[in-house]
């Protein structure tokens, strides 16, 4: 029994593709997505197309991330007096764009946390941050690990959400992250894409899982280049910047970004509300992050 796990693809076809070209010559019997289909990169047909296209070929378990909840609480639609703030909404407006009202019909009906169930095997627990928040991070020693833990019945967990791959082993609970397809956190230069195989046996009656994290490199330039004629540079400036740096292979995440050009502009203006985040401070941010300053 094996199982491919993926998950933030944040709408990064490209590497996707590599993904599923390569788990077509494995002998994959079920796939799992952990959310996060939409976000920084402009593939969100294809990337919906190809989960679309698996669910009626193998068994799939699908859950949905804190970027779908976006789309669903309507951050991407309407909202004139934002026009102002294109590097912060920028991004939710260009996904909600692409996704057709029956995109959105499928995403609403994800569940938050699913549990997969092989005969003869231990279940596994699936989440995007943790079972019961989209955007809760689990991490290895996390202050919440033992509260989240003891309210799982399952002995495995599944979650995404952080962009890094990770094998944990707390309080009597196994967790993997398979890491990000699309936007990984990882050392300066090495940018693949990240997903996890895992193997179900069963030995001496008894099921185990075993977990095989693969990393693929793929064309990162081609990934750029997309962006850049899809209009992303107009449509979400900084935001944009921010991603082409985390293709880069830069250690940054656009919400650390963000959180800068906020406490930029509160300094400015004594106040600062989301999304309304002026242009200036999220340069002044962008050039923070480039300078290694955050
Ligand atoms: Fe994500």
């Amino acid at each position: 029994m094996n199982i491919a796990v993926l998950s933030d693809i944040h709408g990064n076809h490209i590497a996707l593709e590599v993904c599923m070209a390569y788990l077509a010559k494995q002998d994959i019997d079920a796939y799992c997505f952990l959310g996060d289909y939409v976000g920084e990169l402009p593939g969100i047909r294809q990337t919906m197309d190809i989960v679309y296209d698996l669910q009626g070929k193998l068994p799939c378990h699908i859950i949905r991330g804190n970027k779908e909840d976006y789309q669903l609480y309507g951050l991407g639609e309407g909202h004139p007096e934002w026009d102002l703030y294109p590097s912060t909404v920028g991004m939710l407006r260009y996904a909600r764009q692409h996704l057709t009202q029956e995109d959105i019909t499928f995403l609403a009906a994800l569940p938050i946390t699913d549990c997969i169930r092989v005969d003869g095997m231990e279940p596994i627990r699936i989440c995007h941050g943790s079972h019961r928040a989209v955007k809760e991070d689990i991490r290895p020693g996390g202050s919440q690990n033992r509260e989240i833990f003891a309210e799982v019945e399952e002995k495995y967990l599944l979650c995404g959400h952080t962009h890094m791959a990770m094998d944990i082993w707390e309080y009597g609970k196994t967790v993997w992250n398979p890491g990000s397809v699309g936007l990984p956190i990882i050392e300066e230069g090495s940018m693949k894409a990240q997903f996890m195989i895992l193997h179900g046996e069963k030995r001496c009656g008894k099921g185990e899982w075993t977990p095989e994290f693969v990393a693929l490199d793929y064309d990162i330039e081609y990934v750029i280049r997309d962006m850049r004629e899809k209009g992303l540079y107009e449509t979400a400036p900084y935001w944009s910047r921010v991603t082409e740096s985390i293709l880069r292979g830069k250690r940054t995440t656009q919400g650390r970004v963000l959180c800068r050009a906020m406490e930029l502009c509160e300094q400015e203006n004594g106040r600062c509300d989301w999304p309304e985040v002026p242009e200036n401070c999220w340069e002044r941010a962008y050039e923070d992050m480039k300078r290694g300053k955050i």
